[in-house]
């Protein structure tokens, strides 16, 4: 999604700038570009589409102190250089925008009898031509950047200079991340702190509302008021040591591998050894689980999948589970019942949607906000009561994975802390919960003896390199793990995949069912095998292809028309973490065989910051 990244120093800041969009490539973007005040007082601009590597080769002779710069994730406008920011006026003015400005027809109208010309079709630019005019008008560019926003209606995170006022660079932000880095006599913004690293370790979190006036000597911040605040300063932890790929091909591959130690890290501290340390979870955990009586839980994508897998363990547990897409939660009317713990499940933390979900959700009498997320310093965690945080490591792949099933294990722990107020145990754990936790350290050891597999999986993935499309079958708490698979292998192979319940086939899928339509299924040994057993069989009736994952006591067994690749016997409720790694590899190998962008699928992006 798109990145921001601006600086004001003494010296030359287009390295800088390019090193910043480098660092949030893993975002997914289609275009990129930059605008520097140079020596002269020129505003350069530079844009290009494609990586920011072509972008940087324009940038040669690019030297000045102050610049804005930008990675595009298109919305309104195709990708193309003359819809890349930064979007310019008068030769003077150059912005860079996040988000979506909903009133962007109307005011493009009003600049256009103002004889204004528009050189894009994005909805940013009659921002850059809206702070333009109030500049004619004889204001200072914060305070026709202050009423400019109070013009806008939409979301934002803007980045904006002028040749007028070199050394300044205003920020504003609403609904889109920005934050402001502190250097030595140079200062800087970034939707994300990652674009940093090397710049800067300090930093301010902008507030929706809030603009900033940067120099490399100064950071003055306003409130939506236009009062002056002073915003905390906070210590970044970030630093470049997960970003490199050692060795392996992708980032989705090493993130794959990953997983045993991630799934470690999660656990550690908070596993004693026959129950969940509750404690490990913060001194506000204990008031409020005991306060949930029931869960909504709201996320997108595969963190939905997350939690849709999590409302099998926690209604099995005796605790009622709603879980909702945020897009969808954010526009219906709700009745929330007394003790609802909100929960939202996000890897990045800035994901919009979640995050809107979140908001409108403070004001609906929920007993309290809880998030599991990936990233300490994101606006989910800062607008929770409290966090329960993944220890995936950064996840650079677009396809998440490590983050998935870090997600499962905490929400695991999670469900063990709300069962015990359910069968009356207090703080203390019980046999099952002992059980639980047993296997759930063993659980990295099983993932590795499941990522052994790859050679068998590199076989499977060959039947699927000429396939179109894909139909994936699971029952019980592993249909969401099913859904996931079609995820991983829709979002970097491009082969349409489809995830149905197994029972669901019979009222309607299985009129796609031919040779060319490979049908994958997971098969752990639950109460539901025998059932499954016979939607499979359904399928090679009608003499379809079938690939499946199955405990080795099973009793499936491989033939012509079926491949079983065997997973060893696991506990029920850890299965799901289990059997989605061999879906994780499987949708990689056959990415790898159509020779795809794996790490940076067409269309996507890491982090979805606009609606
Ligand atoms: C998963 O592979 C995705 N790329 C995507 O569905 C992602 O899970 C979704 O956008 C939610 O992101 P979040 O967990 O950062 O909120």
């Amino acid at each position: 999604m798109c990145g921001i990244v601006g600086a004001a120093s003494g010296r030359d800041v287009t390295p800088i700038l390019i090193d910043g969009l480098k660092r949030l490539e893993y975002r997914g973007y289609d275009s990129a570009g930059l605008a520097v005040i140079d020596k002269k007082c020129d505003l350069v601009l530079r844009r290009s589409v494609g990586r920011v590597a072509s972008l940087e080769s324009i940038c040669d002779s690019v030297d000045g102190s102050t610049g804005i710069a930008h990675t595009r994730w298109a919305t309104h406008g195709k990708p193309a250089e003359h819809n890349a920011h930064p979007h310019i006026s008068s030769q003077t003015i150059a912005v860079v925008h996040n988000g979506i400005i909903e009133n962007h027809q109307e005011l493009r109208e009003e600049l256009k009898e103002k004889e204004f010309t528009f050189r894009s079709e994005t909805d940013t630019e009659v921002i850059v031509h809206q702070i333009d005019w109030h500049t004619q008008q004889g204001l200072d560019l914060l305070n026709a950047v202050q009423i400019t926003i109070s013009e806008l209606s939409g979301a934002y995170g803007l980045g904006v200079v002028s040749k007028k006022e070199p050394g300044v660079v205003i920020a504003a932000r609403n609904g889109s991340p920005l934050l402001i880095g502190l250097g030595e006599k140079e200062n800087f913004i970034a939707s994300d702190m990652s674009a940093l690293i090397p710049v800067s370790q300090k930093y301010m979190v902008m507030e929706d509302g809030d603009i900033a006036k940067i120099t490399p000597s100064s950071v003055e911040v306003f409130d939506r008021q236009g009062n002056p605040v002073e915003r905390q300063v906070i210590i970044s932890t970030l630093s470049d040591d997960e970003t490199e790929l050692e060795g392996y091909a992708h980032f989705m591959k090493k993130e794959i591998h990953e997983q045993t130690r991630a799934i470690t890290e999660t656990l550690e501290d908070r596993l004693g050894s026959k129950s969940v340390i509750e404690m490990a979870f913060g001194d506000e955990a204990q008031e409020i689980f005991d306060r949930a009586k029931e869960l909504k839980i709201i996320a997108c994508g595969t963190s939905y999948y997350a939690a849709s897998v999590a409302r099998y363990w926690f209604e099995e547990f005796g605790i009622k589970c709603d879980v909702e897409i945020a897009s969808e939660y954010r526009y219906r009317k709700h009745v929330v019942n007394e003790g609802t713990l909100f929960m939202t499940i996000s890897q990045s933390g800035e994901t919009l949607d979640t995050m809107a979900a979140l908001e409108m959700a403070k004001t609906l009498g929920y007993s309290n906000t809880l998030c599991i997320c990936n990233v300490p310093e994101s606006s989910l965690v800062r607008a929770s009561d409290l966090t329960i945080f993944t220890h995936a490591g950064r996840e650079i792949g677009v396809a998440s994975t490590k983050a998935f099933t870090t997600q499962l294990v905490t929400l695991l722990m999670v469900a063990i802390c709300l069962r015990r107020r359910k069968v009356g145990n207090g703080r203390a754990g019980d046999a099952m919960e002992a059980e639980i936790v047993k296997e759930l350290r063993s659980l990295p050891q099983m993932i590795d003896n499941v990522i052994d597999l790859e050679e068998d999986i590199i076989s499977m993935s060959k039947h699927f390199g000429n396939k179109e499309h894909a139909l994936f079958l699971g029952r019980g708490a592993h249909y969401p793990i099913a859904m996931e698979g079609a995820l991983k292998l829709k979002e970097i192979s491009y082969i349409h995949a489809e995830a149905y319940a197994a029972g669901e086939l019979k009222h309607g899928p299985l009129a796609l069912i031919d040779e060319d339509m490979p049908v994958v299924a997971v098969a752990p040994n639950d109460e539901l095998l025998e059932k499954l057993k016979s939607n499979l069989e359904e399928v090679r009736a009608r003499g379809g292809k079938l690939f499946v994952f199955a405990d080795s006591q099973a009793g499936l067994i491989s033939d012509e028309e079926t491949m079983v690749l065997n997973v060893a016997p696991v506990n029920n409720y850890i299965a799901p973490v289990l059997y989605v790694v061999p879906l994780q590899l499987l949708a990689y190998h056959v990415a790898l065989i159509k020779g795809t962008d794996i790490d940076k699928p067409r269309n996507l992006a890491k982090s979805v910051t606009v609606e």
